[in-house]
């Protein structure tokens, strides 16, 4: 039986899945801080996953290449600036579509997740696959125009030159292809709590995710 089979899950696990700039990312390091939990975004795992097979020049519609790249990561990989530009995030989400892949990453997540005391973990299928039983779950979206703003913003930020229209254009390319994909496509838990930032600023949506896990808080403490 999984460690997570239990009526009272034994692990504060926080599942924070969405799409791409939603503010889930920020809103998971908020959470982290605010209940002084590890916490993992699980997307810079793809996106390394991504670099090191363009890195080596590979097919990235070779899942056993690919395979194989999950196979070799490590954590000590997952701080490099590289893996937080526009191209890496395409280059994750292409490598992501393959099953064996996810299964490469899974025991990492899992293991991540199992921390005394909890975790939060940031992604598109933590709900879903990777923590089916946390105990606080939230899905996070904002509409695709101000996603592609904010996302506009931060690579602006980084010194990448890139338009608008463009990043829209990447976001909505991703999220069909997150979505649509058959291995653990992104898409909400069924008993994850919605959160559209689109009209928040960020300490609104901060705010809004705090009072949400509060009420998950307090279920999970009663559950004997
Ligand atoms: O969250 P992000 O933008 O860094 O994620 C990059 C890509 O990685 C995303 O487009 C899909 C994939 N991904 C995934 O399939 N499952 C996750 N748990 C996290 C990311």
């Amino acid at each position: 039986m999984s460690e997570y089979a239990s009526d009272r899950p034994r692990f504060f696990v926080i599942a924070v899945d969405g799409p791409a700039a939603s503010g889930k990312g920020t809103i998971a390091t908020g959470l982290a801080k605010a209940y002084k939990l590890p916490v993992l975004d699980t997307g810079l795992l793809y996106r390394c996953v991504g670099v090191l097979m363009k890195k080596a020049r590979g097919n990235l519609d070779d899942e056993a290449a690919a395979c194989a790249a999950a196979a070799l990561l490590t954590a000590d990989q997952l701080d490099d600036p590289a893996l937080r530009t526009r191209a890496a995030g395409e280059l994750a989400s292409r490598v992501a579509v393959h099953p064996r892949v996810r299964n490469a990453l899974m025991e990492f997540q899992r293991t991540f997740a199992r921390q005394e005391g909890g975790a939060v973990l940031d992604g598109r299928d933590i709900g879903t696959v990777i923590a089916p039983d946390a105990p606080a779950k939230l899905y996070v979206t904002a509409s695709p125009k101000v996603r592609a703003h904010r996302r506009w913003t931060q690579l602006k930020a980084q010194g990448e030159r890139v338009s608008q229209k463009d990043v829209l254009a990447d976001i909505r390319r991703r999220d069909a292809r997150d979505g649509g994909r058959d291995a653990a496509p992104m898409k909400p838990a069924p008993d994850a709590v919605l959160l559209d930032t689109s009209e928040m600023t960020i300490e609104q949506a901060a705010d809004a995710a705090r009072r949400i896990v509060e009420v998950a808080r307090a279920r999970w403490n009663t559950t004997s």
